[in-house]
């Protein structure tokens, strides 16, 4: 198959692995209206559905909760590395999912003992993190986020507290100092090489974290501390220094983007949801109800790219052939009308795929850790602000134009200001 061919139209082409009337994965119902779409979806397409992804490149989307449990809980069948695809040849240089796709040495794309032997380090080395410890941290960059527009009674959330939080903090718990020059630039960096504005370099920026990150391994090398890299350093698997700096690098990616969201979307919830009401310190549901909720309905990692079948196998009634790709569609299975009969959707339970499952799932001590970011960062704010409230109508929020991570472009609110 080709996709530079004019004549080649995959939603209706016979022989595209994808099959006939694939689904694009794009398009603003993804932000607007998911859980409808995912409902129509899995209504029209069944518990996989047949996607395509940026430049018309097939794909499996896996929209059923019981699929999307058996795919992750069998890495024997359904494997991480990307070198399985049969697609390479079809996927152009600059392919906009290329960083997220392309094989790279890190924890991520490893498999069998040796992904047991990476994730190991990474989630023994997370367990140490001392969670009152991570709250104070967290407590402290929150208030100086929040002095620095407190008295102007207006500010944008999102780039003024949201990303700004859980990447300082997971920064400094990798063994970056909270305060100095270079971990600002670290911090810019890292921004910029997950989320580029415009006339950025994320390539270059990119790099910088590279470097700075190859530095921190070497000085943690020479004088460990109490901190995640040195964790990873001294660890008795003995990884290499490469090994530890992808890791880093996936660590403080996996963390910074999801756990902001989370905030983001706790936050939209509370502001605009009356059983939470308008004041948010006057509301009747808890701030964990809300994050809980949001992981259920509002998911951060709403679809994640994902699977590759190790052989041909039948799932959900579709025929996979080894190598396909399969997206893991995280969002579709947590609101799966098999397990919400009747259009219901609550969050009494934990039982959401939120955090995946299975051998890659995210590291056991993450999501206790990104709790501790997202409550704290949360909580502190509607302390500090008591009268927070949005400053447009929430018809006007807009959700970042992504079919991969939820959450919205900007969060405008007012308060009343406060002089300390
Ligand atoms: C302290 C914060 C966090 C850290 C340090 C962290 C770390 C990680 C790491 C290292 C992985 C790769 C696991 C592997 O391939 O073996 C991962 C995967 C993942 N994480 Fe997290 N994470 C954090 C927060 C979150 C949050 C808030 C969410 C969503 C609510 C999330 C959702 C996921 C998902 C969906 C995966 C993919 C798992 C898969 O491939 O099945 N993470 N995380």
């Amino acid at each position: 198959m080709s996709t530079s061919s004019p004549a080649f139209d995959p939603t209706t082409a016979p022989g595209c692995p994808a099959g006939r009337g694939a689904v694009r994965l794009s398009g603003t119902s993804y932000q607007q209206t998911p859980t409808e779409l995912y409902r129509s979806l899995r209504s029209e397409h069944g518990a996989v559905a047949p996607v395509l992804l940026d430049g018309d490149i097939p794909a499996w989307l896996v929209l059923g909760y019981a699929e999307l449990s058996y795919v992750t809980e069998h890495d024997e069948l359904f494997a991480r590395d990307s070198r399985r695809w049969n697609q390479w040849e079809n996927i152009p240089a600059d392919w906009p999912l290329l960083p997220y796709v392309g094989y790279q040495p890190s924890v991520l794309f490893t498999e069998g003992d040796e992904h047991r032997r990476r994730a190991g380090v990474i989630t023994e080395a997370l367990e140490t993190v001392d969670q009152f410890e991570l709250a104070r941290d967290c407590r402290h960059i929150a208030d100086q986020l929040i002095s620095a527009f407190a008295g102007s009674g207006r500010t944008e959330l999102m780039s003024q507290y949201v990303h700004a939080l859980p990447m300082r903090a997971v920064v400094q718990l990798c063994g970056m100092p909270l305060s100095g020059d270079d971990t600002a630039q670290l911090v810019d960096d890292l921004r910029i090489s997950l989320d580029a504005g415009e006339g950025e370099d994320p390539v270059a920026a990119y790099g910088r974290v590279g470097d700075r990150l190859r530095q921190l391994v070497q000085e943690r090398r020479a004088a460990p501390g109490p901190d995640v890299a040195s964790r990873l350093v001294t660890h008795p698997e003995g990884l290499t220094d490469e090994q530890i700096v992808q890791d880093l690098i996936s660590v403080i990616a996996a963390a910074q983007q999801p756990t902001a969201n989370w905030i983001c979307n706790t936050l939209r919830l509370l502001l605009t949801d009356e059983r939470f009401a308008l004041n948010v310190s006057g509301g009747r549901l808890s701030v964990g109800e809300a994050l809980n909720e949001v992981l259920w309905l509002d998911t951060p990692t709403q679809n994640f790219i994902g699977r590759w079948a190790v052989r041909d196998i039948q799932l959900g009634g579709r025929h996979i052939r080894a190598g396909d790709c399969l997206v893991l569609g995280i969002a579709a299975a947590n609101t799966d009308p098999e397990i919400w009969p009747e259009s219901y959707v609550g969050a009494e339970n934990a039982a959401h795929l939120s955090f995946s499952n299975g051998e890659h799932r995210c590291p056991y001590p993450a999501p206790l850790l990104a709790d501790v970011m997202a409550r704290t960062a949360v909580e502190t704010l509607l302390e500090r602000l008591p009268d927070l409230m949005l400053a447009v109508e929430p018809e006007a929020l807009r959700w970042r134009p992504s079919v991969w991570m939820r959450g919205l472009s900007e969060l405008p609110v007012v308060f009343s200001p406060v002089t300390q």
